[in-house]
């Protein structure tokens, strides 16, 4: 090489030349880079490609590296995401004391905290049973953020909050990793409102500590001062939040994944194609690495007829919680004790278990319990499952809930998802023949 060469090489920027070789290499954080091989390689990183061009390495590049965070950033969040359980489920309401008595009345939550005051803009009440917790929030303040939440979806989940050991790391890391912070997050929950970011569509995610015990109220609420209500303890079948159900507009359902999986450490764990007459819908369930916190996340296939899905993003305006899953010990037990109380559930055609022994032999429960109390049965490589869903008493017809007991069932087996849509196109139908 000559010396003018050398001179050359030196003067011009060495990571632009387009004729010269390059490496590309990587470091422990997984991060890749660019290498004239005129240069040594630096310490603690290593060559992924050889001496190739300019172009070939940065084609490398795009297609090799393409979770631009950092590898400990990625262990950090999964392993948060191995801690992560609901602490508390907030909805937004438009009458408090009706909800309140709504959920101790039918569902035998007892009361056992609350938060807010006129002053702050807001009222709210916290109810728990078992591991189960649910706060009630109405807007006093017509610039409460309950407000606009119900005036434009009507009541509905608001947020849900992530218990994690250290919830200011949690947040941190996940703002890192493109979680978008909550600027305006209203007063009144203490240190809560530092740590809560957009999940999807109107609803937010709380960062929070751990409540001491099972029995104890979540970081940010007062006790309350005269009990409202004395719970039947005997009627909470109730144990904790199996999942949650969320419909997510055409297009979005991928971006929601990445959402938990990239920004939260979450898992996808299961995906399916739902077909249902001229419908069609396409799921992916994305779960905690702890499995303590689990999303069925639902969009509708715009290549078919339009169905409950549309239906429901519709009613609700947009993206939110469909349905909330309840994990009972006993489904038969928990189902007859909830209806007794007034709870509402969806029928299920008598044909369903003329022809269910065929499919599978219930475990548990008999044949005749299923088809008193209609509940569904279905089995996985784990187990077998008894769910049922509630009846929407909300005045869109949006929000319900549903009751299950696994007996070593993981999954969300396709039967029980086909079961849930047409159980629930059937109501659609039959209230719109009766509307008709
Ligand atoms: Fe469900």
């Amino acid at each position: 090489m000559s010396d003018i060469q050398k001179e050359e090489r030196t003067m011009s920027n060495p990571f632009e030349n387009a004729d010269a070789a390059y490496h590309v290499l990587v470091n422990a954080e997984g991060q890749h880079s660019l290498w004239p091989t005129f240069i040594d390689v630096p310490a603690g990183w290593t060559v992924m490609l050889d001496s190739a061009s300019r172009q070939e390495c940065l084609d490398f590049i795009e297609k090799s590296w393409t979770d631009m965070r950092p590898k400990s950033l990625i262990e950090a969040m999964r392993a948060d995401s191995s801690d992560f359980s609901v602490e508390y489920v907030e909805c937004y309401v438009g009458d408090l004391d009706l909800s309140v008595a709504n959920w101790v009345d039918n569902y035998a939550f007892k009361v056992i905290g609350e938060a807010g005051s006129p002053e702050h803009g807001f009222r709210s009440r916290v109810l728990r049973q078992n591991r189960v917790v649910i706060v009630l929030t109405q807007a006093v303040a017509a610039d409460h953020p309950a407000k606009t939440y119900v005036d434009l979806h009507g009541d509905g989940v608001a947020k849900i909050a992530l218990g994690t050991a250290d919830p200011d790391v949690a947040y941190q890391r996940a703002v890192q990793a493109g979680a978008q912070p909550v600027a305006n997050a209203e007063d009144g929950e203490g240190s809560a409102v530092r740590r809560t970011v957009i999940g999807f569509g109107d609803l937010v995610h709380t960062f929070t500590e751990k409540a001491a015990d099972d029995a104890g109220l979540p970081v940010g609420f007062t006790p309350l001062s005269e009990p409202l209500s004395k719970p039947d303890i005997a009627a909470q079948h109730l144990e904790e939040i199996d999942h949650f159900a969320v419909c997510v507009n055409a297009g979005e359902l991928d971006e929601t994944v990445s959402y938990y999986c990239d920004v939260l450490g979450f898992d996808e764990i299961f995906e399916e194609r739902i077909v249902v007459g001229t419908q069609a819908m396409l799921s992916k369930v994305v779960q905690s690495r702890s499995r303590k916190v689990t999303f069925t996340i639902i969009e509708p296939d715009t290549t078919c007829a339009p169905g409950q899905i549309d239906q429901f993003l519709a009613q609700h305006r947009g993206s939110g919680i469909q349905h909330i899953a309840f994990g009972a010990f006993d489904a038969v037990e928990a189902v007859r004790t909830l209806a007794g109380r007034g709870v509402a559930f969806l029928s299920t055609p008598g044909a369903y278990y003329d022809r269910l022994e065929e499919r599978i032999s219930p475990r548990k429960h008999d044949l005749g319990q299923l088809r008193e109390l209609n509940l569904l049965v279905d089995e996985d490589h784990g187990g077998q499952l008894f769910q049922i869903f509630t009846r929407s008493v909300h005045p869109r017809r949006t929000l319900f809930f549903e009751v299950i007991e696994r007996i070593g069932a993981e999954t969300f087996g396709s039967a029980n998802i086909k079961a849930l849509y047409e159980a629930v196109e059937a109501e659609r139908l039959k209230s719109g023949e009766a509307g008709a």
